[in-house]
């Protein structure tokens, strides 16, 4: 049993950050306890704060330090007195691409007992994973400024597809989706119709690779249409593979249709390497230091983690766990508006993890 040790590196990062992740390490501890494993932390200090007191968003050492973990989890990264795209480049950007965390994984499921703003769904119809791709397209930064200032102007930003990077993506989609074992759909969002060279090859790749899976329906739909059919039809999605800017912006709608940003999770993935899970939403500063944000998505990211690392029967306890707070507990995931505090809501899936009914 003495594999089962896992070191965990811990970015708390920003804002409510730090108090997310304090929950999500207590419901890792639970599960240690209960399942038998051990994991060991190290935290990092990267994040805004660090970053005005230091000028250092991530120094090369510490990524060398953090592809040895076995995991990484981070809280949020942003602070309202950096200027935007210092730290998401230098922290968040450059983690996924330094570590070659190929996918972005972003559950889409409606919990019981969880609001959606989508009438008449319910968990049976609202539960799909987005697959988006995590280190290329429009986030490479290829590009650049003609004539910057002046009236002439000219800004390009490039959209850069290479054939493996698109490959491993989507073949990583339909291993998922086979493992996955629901509908055995997969759902390419791109947009043929405009981006016809970038979706033309994301087409081609799909098609070629998806002809090793027939047991795999093939579907695909334009990011537009997505959208609209998100809301309209969720259920009709099992998994969907999709670029990285795509990705980005149904994953935000997704979390609004399972209930918000308070329980959206996801996992930055490098299946070779050192994967990283986070809470999508964000540093949230105004609700910083208040006990009062909700953690649960936070320790879905943890139960991601763990499901991950190979303890399977761990992860399915958290979300178990979770389940049941949001079911029979919480009075909303909106931050302060839970009927319970931060702590308490950790203390909550901490009690249901260890088998007591606690609160
Ligand atoms: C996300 C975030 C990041 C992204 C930002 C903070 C750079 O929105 O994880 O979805 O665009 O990927
Ligand atoms: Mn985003």
């Amino acid at each position: 049993m003495a594999d089962r040790k896992y070191d965990i590196a811990v970015i708390p990062g920003d804002g409510t950050g730090p108090e997310v992740v304090a929950q999500a390490l207590r419901a890792l501890d639970a599960c240690s306890k209960r399942f038998g494993f051990i994991c060991e932390t190290v935290t990092y200090p990267f994040g805004g704060d660090h970053y005005l007191k230091t000028g250092e968003t991530l120094p090369d050492g510490a990524i060398d330090e953090l592809r040895r973990a076995d995991a990484i989890l981070l809280g949020a990264i942003g602070h309202p007195d950096v200027k935007p795209g210092i730290l998401e480049q230098g922290i968040l950007l450059k983690l996924r691409f330094a570590l070659d965390q190929y996918v972005n994984l972003r559950p889409v499921k409606l919990y019981p007992g969880v609001y959606t703003p989508i009438k008449d769904k319910g968990p049976e119809d609202i539960d799909f994973v987005v697959v988006r791709e995590n280190t290329e397209g429009l986030y490479v930064g290829a590009g650049g400024f003609l004539r910057k200032g002046t009236p002439d102007e000219v800004a390009i930003q490039e959209s850069i597809n290479t054939r493996k990077g698109v490959e491993r993506c989507i073949r990583f989609a339909f291993e998922y989706c086979r493992r996955r074992n629901r509908r055995k759909k997969l759902t390419l969002v791109g947009k043929t119709n405009v981006l016809t060279y970038a979706f033309d090859l994301w087409e081609r790749t799909f098609n070629e690779v998806g002809a090793e899976y027939p047991d795999v329906e093939r579907d695909y739909a334009h990011v537009d249409a997505a959208c609209m059919w998100m809301v309209k039809n969720p259920e009709w999605f099992d998994v969907v593979v999709t670029d990285n800017m795509f990705g980005d912006i149904i994953t935000d709608l997704g979390a609004m249709v399972q209930g918000g940003m308070g329980i959206a999770a996801g996992g930055n993935i490098n299946p070779e390497g050192v994967s990283m899970f986070e809470p999508i939403g964000g540093s949230a500063p105004k609700y910083t230091g208040k006990n009062v944000i909700n953690p649960l998505a936070a320790v879905c990211a943890a139960g991601m983690m763990l499901d991950t690392l190979g303890e399977a029967e761990a992860a399915r306890a958290v979300e178990e766990a979770v389940q049941w707070v949001t079911s029979t507990k919480l009075e909303s995931l909106a931050a302060g508006r839970m009927g319970y505090t931060t702590t308490e809501v950790g203390d909550l899936v901490v009690g249901r993890i260890l088998g007591g009914e606690s609160g």
